[in-house]
């Protein structure tokens, strides 16, 4: 029985940081706790000393200085100043650090994890794939499209101060980038049934140079498009899916990330949600000017296929080139 390399260190209260973003998370806690501890000690030592200076039988006077045309605000005032100050200055600093966490950087590699009980599934863009641990290289920014095959887990890397929910029915983001080689934590942090505590891996930091012999080594050869292109084939889709328009189908290429118009007269983008959408459920979005016809892949398709799937789709096009195939009424 391997126990959690935490436990055998002995109990650490604060995990080691090894993300850009894990300083400045750890400066904001022991911000919170210094003014609390402040604020706290403060008023504790009030309520002891007042208690003391106003026992009962103490000879301390109670006369004076709070008569009613004395009474001062001012002291009241300047706490509730000082206080809405550094306040105000820890929600707007807590306000950055959290869109920091929530903003992927532009320039960022995508790498698929898929919850499933009990495991961690990995698809990096290159087509190698992995469980219960993720490769990726230190020094670059690391974005996960994060999706659950059956109910909500939550992928959390402690060193890296980053949790985020797997939620069923769509897909969530969270990014990070590594700062030191080596070995971490990864748990999840939602209860999803009987092996909860066991789904657990590591994600392994490592040199630029060390990963991409790491996925020489473990490609396989075929991206992730390469893949979804073989189960596009092995599913079907292109019976009615071409690049181009056809009778039943608008075109692919070119779809991914252009606005789709909708029968129901609305308009949508064609993200990743939009295709995962149209594969499990093709009644909710119906493209202007075709039936309904496409039946419904739920329970037969598995949600690491659907990624490669819409790997697949978003490689057919430059995502930017106009293209006049989804505009209502075209292909009927
Ligand atoms: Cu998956 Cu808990």
């Amino acid at each position: 029985m391997d126990y959690l390399p935490e436990i055998e260190d002995g109990l650490r209260l604060i995990p080691e940081a090894a993300s850009t973003q894990a300083a400045e998370v750890d400066a904001l806690y022991w911000a919170l706790l210094a003014v609390s501890g402040v604020l706290v000690l403060v008023l504790a030592a009030l309520l002891v000393y007042f208690g003391l200076k106003y026992r009962a039988g103490s000879p301390s006077s109670r006369q004076g200085r709070a008569s009613r045309h004395a009474r001062s605000h001012h002291l009241e005032l300047a706490f509730a100043g000082v206080l809405l100050v550094v306040f105000s200055v820890l929600f707007w600093w807590a306000s950055r650090l959290y869109l920091d966490i929530h903003r992927t950087p532009a320039a960022s590699m995508t790498v698929n994890v898929i919850g499933e009980q009990w495991m961690w599934k990995a698809q990096h863009p290159s087509g190698a794939r992995e469980i219960n641990t993720l490769h990726v290289p230190v020094g670059e920014p690391i974005r996960l499209r994060i999706a659950a095959e059956d109910v909500i887990h939550s992928f959390f890397v402690p060193a890296f101060r980053i949790k985020r929910d797997a939620i069923p029915g769509t897909y969530t983001y969270a990014w990070f980038e590594a700062t030191a080689e080596g070995e971490y934590s990864l748990f999840c942090a939602e209860y999803c049934g009987t092996d909860h505590s066991r789904m657990r891996g590591k994600v392994v930091a490592m040199s630029p140079e060390d990963y991409e012999q790491w996925l020489g080594e473990n490609g396989g050869g075929r991206d992730l498009a390469a893949q979804g292109e073989q189960l596009f084939r092995s599913y079907g889709c292109d019976d009615c899916h071409l690049s181009v328009p056809t009778e039943q189908a608008p075109a692919l290429a070119g779809a991914f990330g252009r606005e789709v118009h909708l029968a129901d007269g609305t308009r949508v983008t064609a993200d990743e949600r939009y295709l995962r959408d149209s594969i499990l459920r093709p009644r909710k979005h119906v493209v202007a000017g075709y039936e309904a016809s496409m039946p419904t892949f739920e329970g037969q398709i598995r949600a690491d296929e659907i990624l490669e799937i819409i790997a697949y789709i978003q490689s057919l096009e430059p995502r930017d080139e106009p293209r006049a195939s989804l505009e209502p009424g075209v292909g009927r």
